[in-house]
């Protein structure tokens, strides 16, 4: 057993160095690639609307929940889940909760991989100069080539997985930490440039229009539930990431005022992704449902056509892969964590299989872009079928089990122990954890299903 004051694997060397790590798991493709091209297929404003109505009232509380679970139990969440669990007098079997966790966490990271794979493959592109000058039409083509080509992705989703696997083996503070020390301001800072390329590109008020005038006739209860599962999925929450990194937040540290920043940047980058993307989008005539390729086919538009353009294609896709890479490591963190504490595995040894597993998974997940396009279940080939059940299903219901154990089974006293905010805020949390999250995440499914 731990001492509770650290984990054995190491605490971040301050409050900040949480920050950036937690900001680097929630800021990743979730925002820039996935939420512009969601919000494409799901008609724009309302689909917008509904995802920060989840940000704020489901999102934060049970960030909040995420963190002081994981720091109080100073563990993997599994382990974690099974000393709070005996601590709190409840079943031993919400323990289950981990492992829930860790296999979302898996199931995400090989698709997540092999998009950051894309990432890489135009990284490359951009160095050469192949946007200069092209219009979308050649765009377009440059991404089909793409998708046509299995052993292209293979290669990249390799190169990433392996990057990913190098700094989870580094560790906490050497691995986890420095990987994003100076990723999030540059990442802003290229966002904002982007935005302002396509404040004069033409379509702005077209593109800011999509994006907020919310017409709620757009959307249906699958919208509503891809909008929710989202909020879990840019906040890195109910798998298990968010807490094994809370388990290395130092105690003195505040949680509530930590997740309003956390949730604030994330916000901020997924709406600057979008304000860059749908001008774009529009001034060139593209479809805004087009689906993952979205990013892929908008942004290399505006590099090839904007002054300075080759640099900061470059210094993009440099960013949106370290981006990836600070989620990645959170993904397959708690694997890796609980791998060390109960097989008796070194960290290097830990990522190595994990990290092994998930590319093999990974590689179907290539050919469900090509080869095995047309091989479907529940109508969902196996991308569609990963992003669905992660996103849509395991998350939220992971994240409403965390807001009933904070809520419902954890003493009162631990919690207030844990959070110290004031009286008022500590009674709004847990309206929100105990009622709100679990009503809101059992009527959308209910709705989802036809029952409601
Ligand atoms: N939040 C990350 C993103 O937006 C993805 C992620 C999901 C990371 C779940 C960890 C856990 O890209």
């Amino acid at each position: 057993m731990t001492d509770k004051t650290q984990s054995i694997h190491g605490q971040w060397s301050s409050r900040f160095a949480f920050i950036l790590a937690a900001t680097g798991s929630a800021v990743g493709l979730g925002n820039i690639w996935k939420f512009p091209y969601i919000t494409g297929e799901n008609g724009g404003g309302a689909f917008v609307m509904v995802y920060l109505l989840c940000v704020a009232a489901l999102g934060i509380p049970i960030m909040i929940a995420e963190i002081m679970l994981g720091r109080r139990g100073r563990q993997s969440p599994i382990n974690t889940m099974k000393s709070l669990a005996a601590e709190a007098g409840a079943d031993p079997r919400w323990h289950y909760l981990g492992w829930c966790g860790m296999l979302a966490g898996f199931l995400i990271l090989a698709y997540y991989s092999v998009i950051a794979g894309w990432a890489l493959a135009y990284l490359v592109k951009a160095f050469f100069g192949v946007f200069m000058n092209s219009n979308a039409e050649e765009i377009k083509r440059l991404f089909e080539n793409l998708m046509e080509s299995p052993i292209q992705q293979i290669f990249w989703h390799t190169v990433f997985m392996v990057l990913t696997m190098h700094y989870v083996m580094r560790g906490v503070q050497n691995g986890l930490e420095k990987a994003v020390h100076f990723l999030m301001p540059a990442l802003f800072v290229i966002l904002i440039l982007l935005v302002a390329y396509a404040m004069s590109s033409g379509a702005y008020e077209q593109g800011m229009a999509f994006l907020f005038n919310p017409d709620f006739s757009k959307i249906d209860a699958d919208a509503v539930l891809t909008a929710m599962g989202h909020a879990f999925f840019t906040l890195s929450l109910g798998m298990g990431a968010i807490m094994v990194y809370g388990s290395y937040l130092p105690n003195h540290v505040s949680i509530a005022k930590t997740t309003f920043f956390i949730a604030g940047a994330d916000t901020v980058v997924a709406l600057l992704a979008g304000i860059a993307i749908f001008p774009l989008v529009f001034a060139n005539n593209l479809e805004a449902s087009s689906g993952p390729g979205l990013i892929f086919q908008t942004l290399p538009l505006a590099f090839g056509h904007m002054g300075g353009g080759w640099l900061f294609g470059l210094l993009f896709f440099v960013l949106l892969i370290f981006a990836a890479l600070s989620s990645s490591i959170s993904l397959i963190e708690p694997a890796v964590a609980w791998l060390v504490e109960n097989k008796n595995l070194d960290r290097r040894q830990a990522s190595i299989w994990s990290g092994s597993a998930c590319w093999l998974l990974g590689v179907g997940v290539v050919f469900s872009f090509n080869i095995w396009s047309e091989v479907k279940l529940f109508d969902k080939n196996l991308f569609q079928l990963l992003d669905y059940l992660t996103a849509n299903l395991m998350l939220p219901l992971g994240g409403v089990a965390i807001a009933i154990f904070a809520g419902w089974m954890m003493k009162q006293s631990h919690a207030e122990q844990e959070l110290e905010i004031p009286a008022e805020g500590f009674k709004a949390w847990q309206f929100l954890i105990k009622y709100v999250a679990p009503a809101a995440v059992f009527l959308v499914f209910l709705h989802v299903l036809g029952v409601l």
